[in-house]
């Protein structure tokens, strides 16, 4: 259905997941399965600076240049890839059907009916839709999950990989990436995530998404526009910096020794305060369990120092960081400090790269 006839099917093909942000492009390609995943190419390349602001691509050539270095450093043969769309332009719904149709009546019905539930002009967005199963209220009727995602945002990202010789084959939304990224964190979370309430945080350079999951699966996601990109700036304001050098700083070290409790600390605590923000968000939505038994922190910010520490005193409960990379095997030809050092950060690629995965979790 339309341009965004992938969003929620599982393909089987090889497909590298392409992670676009405004610091780094982020390519990695899986093989095996979900259980047995194996990393077999990945690249880190960054961005230049201006290339894409507030989420929007202002300059599609030097984007496209980026994400071809990223290829030839990965070393893939594998021209189509998985994307991602900001979780904000997609919407979400869960809407019952006839149990008696098949898939093409449905999918003729959903256009017709698209417009009640999808609060912008049709025209404008891509449709996909899943059938997730019978429906708990009505024995004669399935629940159909129904995403719609603005085509304008669609368009932008696909015309740039394919200005790089990539072949766009799924177009996924953020949250979702990150839900299955999240299968690869099990091994961390008490008894597997089953029976459990884990959120997974990924702070990057401008935004911070926030994923609640219960037995495994997402129940609420939210993006806050906060990020490392906040810290590098006060470095650069408050030591008289420019923000290259503020950035490389705050990764390397080096910096006067007030840093950590007047500039530091604070930053961790406004983290620590959004991301409470949306658990109290979360308990009001009147959902299964009022208790958040674990946080895992992923993203190139969870490398800050002292995140977990503080996040836990904070919020008051455990913390660590995001490791989805412990159990899988590496493919023996790639570096592995590199693709070690950039585990946090990798956490949305591999989520689109598991979209080479056929099989359910
Ligand atoms: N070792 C490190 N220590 C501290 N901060 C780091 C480290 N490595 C990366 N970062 C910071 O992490 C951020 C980049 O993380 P990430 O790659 O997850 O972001 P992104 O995906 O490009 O951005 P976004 O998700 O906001 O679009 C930058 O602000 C960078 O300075
Ligand atoms: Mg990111």
């Amino acid at each position: 259905m339309g341009v965004l006839s992938s969003l929620l099917k599982r393909r089987s093909q090889p497909l590298v997941g392409v992670d676009v942000s405004a610091s780094a492009i982020k390519l990695v390609e899986l093989s095996g399965d979900f259980d047995n995943p194996e990393v077999v190419a990945f690249a880190v390349e960054p961005v230049p600076e201006g290339a894409i602001v507030d989420r929007q691509i202002n300059e599609p050539e030097a984007l496209a240049a980026a994400i071809r270095r990223a290829v030839q450093r990965a070393h893939t043969k594998t021209r189509r890839v998985a994307m991602a769309v900001p979780g904000a332009s997609v919407i979400s719904k869960v809407i019952p059907m006839p149990a008696s149709m098949n898939e093409s009546d449905m999918e003729e019905q959903i256009a017709v009916e698209a417009d009640q539930y999808i609060p912008y002009p049709i025209s404008e967005v891509s449709l996909d839709f899943e059938v997730i199963g019978p429906s708990a209220s009505d024995p004669d009727a399935l629940d159909v999950l129904l995403a719609a995602c603005r085509r304008d945002q669609v368009d932008n990202l696909t015309r740039v990989l394919e200005l790089a010789e990539l072949v766009p084959a799924v177009v996924d939304a953020e949250p979702f990436a990150l839900e299955n990224a999240c299968t690869f964190l099990r091994g961390q979370m008490p008894n597997h995530g089953k029976d459990c309430t884990v959120a997974v945080a990924d702070i990057g350079n401008t935004t911070m998404q926030i994923n609640v999951l219960h037995n495994g699966d997402s129940i609420f996601s939210r993006e806050h526009n906060i990020g490392g990109r906040m810290l590098t700036e006060e470095i650069a304001r408050a030591y008289d910096m420019d923000i290259a050098d503020a950035a490389r700083a705050k990764k390397e070290g080096g910096l006067p020794e007030d840093f950590e409790t007047t500039i530091l600390q604070p930053f961790l605590d406004e983290l620590a305060v959004q991301i409470d923000r949306s658990f109290q968000m979360f308990f009001s939505g009147g959902q299964v369990t009022h208790q958040i038994d674990q946080l895992l922190v992923a993203g190139g910010s969870a490398y800050l120092n002292g995140m977990a520490e503080r996040f836990a005193l904070r919020l008051q409960i455990p913390v660590e960081r995001a490791l989805p990379l412990s159990t899988m095997k590496m493919a023996r030809q790639l570096k592995k400090t590199t693709l070690e050092q950039n585990e946090c950060a990798l956490l949305l690629a591999l989520g689109l790269a598991s979209r080479t995965f056929d099989a359910p979790r």
